[in-house]
């Protein structure tokens, strides 16, 4: 948080199946492995396209998530359905050791596609949901402390969530 690269609009992906949407793929998946994330952004690796990746099977930053299909999502498109929202912590590989309280569209419509330019579309709900808007936020320059309704539910996780939960 601070650099003006998590800032900017991401520019569409134009080629698909190509060797350097597949490295760039990689990497990501690395990046998110190795710090134990639910989602990552390309901007969040300094490259400027509309690239996700998210997934969540048995996470220890979200122990009380249900499971996410890890999904490669490029150019996505989400509509949310119904004007419900919901209340949910998040936290961000870009904002380390924070988490906030965070509304967001209980129910969403995505589409977009996958690294061979296969179509992806979907109708999803709660915690996929959410980290599906999540995500899509960072192409847009939109980092979740932005979306805080009230910044008292705002702070360091280890004082939200104690110790054995301050991993980052
Ligand atoms: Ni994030």
């Amino acid at each position: 948080m601070g650099d003006a690269r998590l800032l900017r609009i991401a520019e569409p992906v134009t080629a698909f199946g190509t060797p350097e949407l597949r490295a760039l793929i990689e990497d990501m998946q690395d990046t998110m492995a190795s710090l134990n994330g639910a989602g990552l952004a390309a901007p969040q690796i300094g490259v400027n396209l509309r690239v996700v990746i998210f997934g969540v099977g048995a996470n220890p930053r979200y122990p009380d998530a249900e499971a996410v299909p890890f999904t490669i999502l490029c150019n996505p498109v989400l509509e949310a359905l119904g004007t419900d929202m919901e209340d949910g912590w998040e936290g961000c590989l870009s904002v380390p050791g924070l988490r906030g309280l965070v509304p967001r569209y209980a129910r969403l419509r995505y589409s977009g596609f996958d690294e061979n330019g296969v179509r992806i579309e979907r109708q999803v709900s709660g915690f996929h949901a959410r980290v599906v808007q999540h995500e899509c936020d960072h192409l847009d320059g939109i980092l979740y402390p932005r979306r805080i309704r009230d910044l008292t539910q705002f702070g360091f996780t280890r004082e939200i969530f104690g110790e054995e939960r301050a991993d980052d």
